[in-house]
């Protein structure tokens, strides 16, 4: 306790979380294509994809499966190179997995490390950066407490529910206070009702530390119930078929947003928008 007190007096920079909040960052893919090799040819999954979107901006991504919504968040994550365009965070270019950007995917249970208590999961991308213990102990203390798990530090992935795992991938997160955070489909496995819990954290935690959120869902009322904008990709073309600004303030309620009346609307306009975003040819073989 003495030795990590002294660390925690001395560790004045560690060149990442700092526990301040540092708002968000300007995202930009301009012209974004992917092709994936296919037999003796390939498949566009993108083909070109434009969106911009504005420090601290909320915006979630819908559209059919396969439109290449994943492939889209790998380009911005950088975790695989377009073939054509460019991806830029604060212009500066994305060539690599950038500082400052956090991503969660769908299945929490395999990116947790089982063997590993909550405390360790977390803190992982900390002791990659180089944040030394006292301060690692306090910024996991404050991303646990954000996401409600404070009394789980020392359980074990596998002792807790599906909503709290996800919590914890949520708490790895935030835990370096990124400036972006990237989320596929982060709550498609969880329970109706812990389902709108994680949404109601995810808006009070993006609040809270002013970040960029991209957020791919397949459910259209939960695009609406947590974006400022909502963006449509298509297949044939792969590319943003529409993008609407959602207006329903910043306080959002589980029961008065959905009953409000402009929520029905956004919702018949982009189911519609979704719809007609599908291929033609594969729905005329359904
Ligand atoms: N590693 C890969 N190799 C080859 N083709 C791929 C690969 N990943 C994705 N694809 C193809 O690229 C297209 C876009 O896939 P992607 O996973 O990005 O879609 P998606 O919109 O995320 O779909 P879903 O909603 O089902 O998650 C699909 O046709 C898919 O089959
Ligand atoms: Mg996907």
């Amino acid at each position: 306790m003495t030795k990590a007190t002294t660390e925690a007096a001395t560790d004045t920079t560690t060149g990442t979380a700092t526990g301040s909040v540092t708002g968000g960052a300007g995202l930009s893919a301009r012209g974004v294509r992917v092709a994936y090799p296919r037999g003796a040819g390939e498949i566009v999954a993108l083909a070109p994809l434009t969106l911009e979107v504005p420090a601290g901006q909320f915006v979630c991504v819908v559209g059919p499966s396969g439109c290449g919504k994943t492939t889209f968040l790998r380009c911005v994550a950088g975790l695989l190179r377009p073939g054509a365009g460019r991806v830029e965070l604060d212009g500066r270019p994305v060539a690599a997995p950038p500082a400052g950007m956090a991503v969660v995917f769908q299945e929490y249970a395999r990116s947790l490390y089982p063997w590993k208590t909550v405390r360790a999961n977390v803190e992982l991308p900390l002791r990659a950066a180089g944040t030394r213990r006292a301060a690692r102990r306090a910024l996991v203390d404050g991303a646990l407490a954000a996401v409600g798990l404070a009394d789980r530090a020392d359980a074990h992935p596998w002792q807790l529910s599906g909503g709290m795992q996800q919590r914890v991938a949520i708490a790895r997160a935030i835990v370096t206070r990124p400036r972006v955070l990237v989320m596929d489909e982060p709550f498609a496995a969880v329970d109706a009702q812990t389902r709108e819990e994680l949404e109601d954290l995810l808006r009070r935690l993006w609040a809270e530390l002013g970040m960029t959120v991209l957020f791919v869902t397949h459910d259209i009322d939960e695009a609406i119930y947590l974006g400022e904008r909502v963006v449509v990709l298509g297949v044939a073309p792969r590319s943003l078929r529409a993008d609407v600004a959602i207006g329903l303030g910043p306080v959002r309620d589980q029961l008065t947003t959905r009953a409000d009346l402009r929520f029905s609307s956004y919702r018949a306009r982009l189911h519609r928008l979704v719809r007609e975003a599908r291929d033609p040819v594969a729905d005329q073989d359904r």
